[in-house]
């Protein structure tokens, strides 16, 4: 599919006002995106699994107006009014608006939460722009006739289609983002054996994946809940002038071919090596930029040290992630549970701000509610 397959043919129907709400989770990367081009579009294929706990749920109010040729919306973050919100939405509508040509003749009232506290240092932005892009996809899917899509299908929008759109939008918003509208295992990004992989939207793992991956556990350690130092975007764009560039995206498209067997047969040995050394390569990306920063913490090495010694030592097949930023995803399979729990009670909460961490597990993606 292309951008341009996208765009809508004229409306048919006529809607006053409503009111939509879906709800949508985070995602956590296995195989990092990190280097973009425009219009958001990767340097490298990357894979996450959907988490379930860790969402966002956004209400979209609309009513009709006269089109003035501005957007107007206003935003509520858990029930106040945040207008610090509003220039990255106003940035996001003017990415989409020629695939959803009715943003200008609607006033939207855009009413949002999260599951995770704000100041977890958990990005909102993949599971809160995949809501929005959501919610507006089901306006949209109000206003077209039927069989006026190219998917065709009963009413309107066949779930295929809406679904990729809806993608496709919420990589506008925010590039991780288009990997929270579907689950249990989301693939952006083209690769060479990965059948209907795309660098416009997310695409469900199209292959077999072994029972030892089923439920598989994240648990957030919340390290350092401040102020991301250097936003994603930022550090996209460092990738630009990257002397390592070229090969870290070619390392991304191998872990992603290693992945597959990986996913097949079961092997968690080999899945922790790609795991880890992905987020470790993420960081030392970011550590090899220019400017260069650092964005782990003295307690997120602790973390990692104390994972590995007590890998070692029990032979569990945990292992751990990062984001950009302090935090922590420790990744276990669900049959290691109690003893993985044991241990982050015993020896990483005391590395955690205030103790804090949050229980998630692989979902199944965003649900209309
Ligand atoms: O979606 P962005 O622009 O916030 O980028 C997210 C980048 C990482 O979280 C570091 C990696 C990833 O693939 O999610």
């Amino acid at each position: 599919m292309r951008a341009k397959d996208f765009i809508p043919k004229p409306y048919q129907n006529t809607k006053i006002e409503g009111k939509v709400t879906w709800s949508s989770p985070s995602n956590i990367a296995l195989v990092k995106y990190w280097g973009k081009r425009e219009p958001q579009l990767p340097e490298n294929p990357s894979i996450s699994f959907t988490l379930s706990n860790c969402k966002t749920i956004t209400t979209l109010g609309y009513s009709k107006r006269e089109n003035d040729g501005k957007f107007s919306f206003e935003v509520v973050l858990d029930g106040e009014k945040k207008d610090a919100f509003k220039p990255k939405i106003e940035t996001f509508f003017n990415r989409v608006e020629a695939y959803l040509p009715f943003l200008k003749d609607y006033h939207f009232k855009i009413e949002t939460q999260n599951t995770f506290p704000h100041s977890s240092g958990i990005a909102s932005s993949a599971s809160g722009m995949s809501a929005l892009a959501l919610c507006l996809m089901s306006i949209e899917q109000t206003l077209v006739a039927p069989h006026d899509t190219p998917g065709g299908g009963q009413g309107a929008y066949d779930e295929s289609y809406f679904f990729k759109k809806a993608s496709f939008l919420a990589r506008l918003g925010s590039g991780s983002a288009c990997r929270s509208v579907e689950g249990p295992l989301v693939v952006w990004g083209t690769h060479d054996k990965i059948v209907g992989s795309s660098d416009l939207f997310g695409v469900t793992y199209p292959f077999e994946v072994h029972p030892n991956f089923s439920n598989y556990q994240d648990v957030i350690l919340l390290v350092d809940k401040g102020e991301k130092q250097v936003s994603s975007s930022v550090g996209h764009n460092l990738m630009r002038d990257h002397p390592f560039a070229r090969e870290r995206f070619h390392q991304a498209h191998n872990h992603l071919t290693a992945l597959k067997e990986i996913f097949k047969e079961g092997n968690l040995e080999a899945f922790i090596g790609i795991v880890e050394r992905e987020a470790l390569t993420l960081h030392a990306m970011m550590m090899t930029s220019m400017p260069y920063f650092i964005l782990m913490k003295p307690n997120t090495l602790k973390i990692i040290n104390a994972i590995w010694s007590f890998r070692a030592k029990t032979g569990l097949k945990v292992c751990f992630t990062l984001d950009a930023g302090a935090n922590v995803h420790v990744l276990f399979p669900e049959n290691e549970t109690k003893q993985v729990l044991e241990f982050i009670n015993n020896e990483l909460v005391a590395y955690c701000e205030n103790g804090n961490y949050i229980c998630d597990q692989i979902g199944y993606g965003a649900k209309k509610l």
